[in-house]
């Protein structure tokens, strides 16, 4: 309500009259067979990033056949079905043996306390992604979050690249890509990214389509994020606010993904496999699917289920339990159907200034358990992420005391 007395902004009001306009079209290279003798793929990635229009940009101007640079090179396509059997196409159910546990957060208060705890040990312990159910935040409230991050990506894409940016420091950022010039191939995923702590966001920096349900959900999540970081902490036998004291929940961001329909959904990714550079990652998915975790050499489809929310560990409380929880590789595939929405919430001080040094926690090592990772901060494990990209490989191994 805050917002009622105050003039609109020009960027607001450039949203508004701007709303009729069509997108602009983005030069493509629409066919992949080129000559590759005079492909030059750095000019098509800048000819890509500086459309600032996305992918979805790609997708609205009407492209039939992918633009090289999205393609998986063939390599990656072979290990695919080296390890998963077939080539995973979206839709393939989940090879049997495991479903993606999911915990039902109801009765808290009321006795199933120590249930819960035992089953996020054992979900954290060997899956590392669990779903949630009766997590007290309303569906009304995950249905309109995710109405408005769509909202967000069907404006104009004139009005969007007023967003559109890579600098590292930026709050609020459209980008797609957000390892373009340094990964073997895009994905075919838009991304509107937003740090809302530890210091808080002033509402005016977001987009207005999605100003009030971004705030309103972030409030929610990071409630949600609580609860969950007291049942980590009495699943490594710490107490409840053990993993709070450590700053857990002291930041967090979110990330709107938007997912085009795309031609040829088999040659490329929603998003490349990698594991969360974060402590734990809350995410809202929609019911169209496509998101894969990698498990004892197979993927697994994480199915969507109404009304809940996919909690997965990051990679440095896979570093503070001392390998206890345990940090999955996931990925998304792309898919003829969309667009697919997600809203990814990431428990991390992305950006703030912290000292502070993560290691494996002390009381939960002993002479037969010892440490497994040195100590970092969360500005080098962060710098050393991206600057790696989604290439595949886990950032937890730089990390690591014996390789
Ligand atoms: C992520 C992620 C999955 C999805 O944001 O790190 O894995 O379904 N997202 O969008
Ligand atoms: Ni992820």
């Amino acid at each position: 309500m805050r917002n009622l007395h105050r003039k609109e902004s020009q960027q607001e009001a450039r949203e508004r009259s701007l709303s009729l306009s069509h997108p602009k079209m983005v030069g493509a290279d629409d066919s992949h067979g080129a000559d590759p003798a005079t492909y030059d793929r750095y000019r098509e990635l800048k000819r890509f990033d500086e459309s600032q229009a996305g992918v979805k940009g790609l997708a609205d101007s009407g492209i039939a056949r992918l633009p090289r640079f999205f393609l998986r090179p063939p390599e990656d396509i072979a290990a695919d079905r080296h390890c998963s059997g077939p080539a995973a196409p979206a839709g393939l159910a989940a090879p049997a043996g495991l479903e993606i546990p999911v915990i039902d957060l109801g009765s808290l208060a009321a006795g199933g306390r120590p249930a819960a705890v035992a089953r996020v040990l054992e979900a954290a312990r060997e899956v590392g992604f669990f779903q949630v159910v009766n997590h007290g935040i309303p569906e009304s409230v995950l249905e309109g979050v995710l109405a408005a991050a769509g909202a967000f990506h069907e404006l104009p894409a004139e009005v969007k690249a007023g967003y559109y940016s890579r600098e590292m420091g930026r709050k609020v950022k459209f980008t797609s890509n957000f390892d373009l010039y340094e990964s073997k191939h895009a994905n075919w995923r838009d991304t509107l990214f937003c740090v809302m702590g530890p210091e808080p966001l002033d509402p005016l920096e977001l987009p207005l389509v999605c100003r009030d349900m971004m705030m309103e959900y972030s409030r929610q999540v990071k409630a949600l994020g609580t609860t969950l970081f007291e049942l980590l902490s009495e699943a490594l036998g710490l107490k409840p606010d053990h993993l709070l004291k450590m700053d857990c929940t002291k930041g967090h961001a979110l990330l709107g993904h938007y997912y085009p329909a795309c031609p040829e959904p088999d040659l490329t990714m929603g998003t490349t496999k990698h594991s969360d550079p974060d402590f734990l990652t809350i995410l809202l998915q929609d019911q169209i699917g496509g998101l894969q975790i990698y498990y004892r050499d197979q993927w697994v489809d994480v199915p969507p289920v109404a009304g809940a929310l996919v909690v997965n560990i990051g990679d440095l409380l896979q570093l503070m339990s001392n390998d206890i929880f345990k940090s999955v590789w996931h990925r998304v595939l792309a898919n003829h159907v969309g667009p697919r929405l997600s809203v990814a919430c990431f428990f991390t001080l992305h950006l703030y200034p912290t000292t502070r040094m993560y290691g494996p926690i002390k009381e939960i090592l002993s002479e037969d358990r010892p440490a497994l990772y040195q100590e970092t901060s969360l500005r080098e494990f962060i710098t050393y992420y991206d600057s790696k990209g989604l290439d595949g490989t886990s950032a937890l191994t730089h990390f690591r005391l014996v390789k």
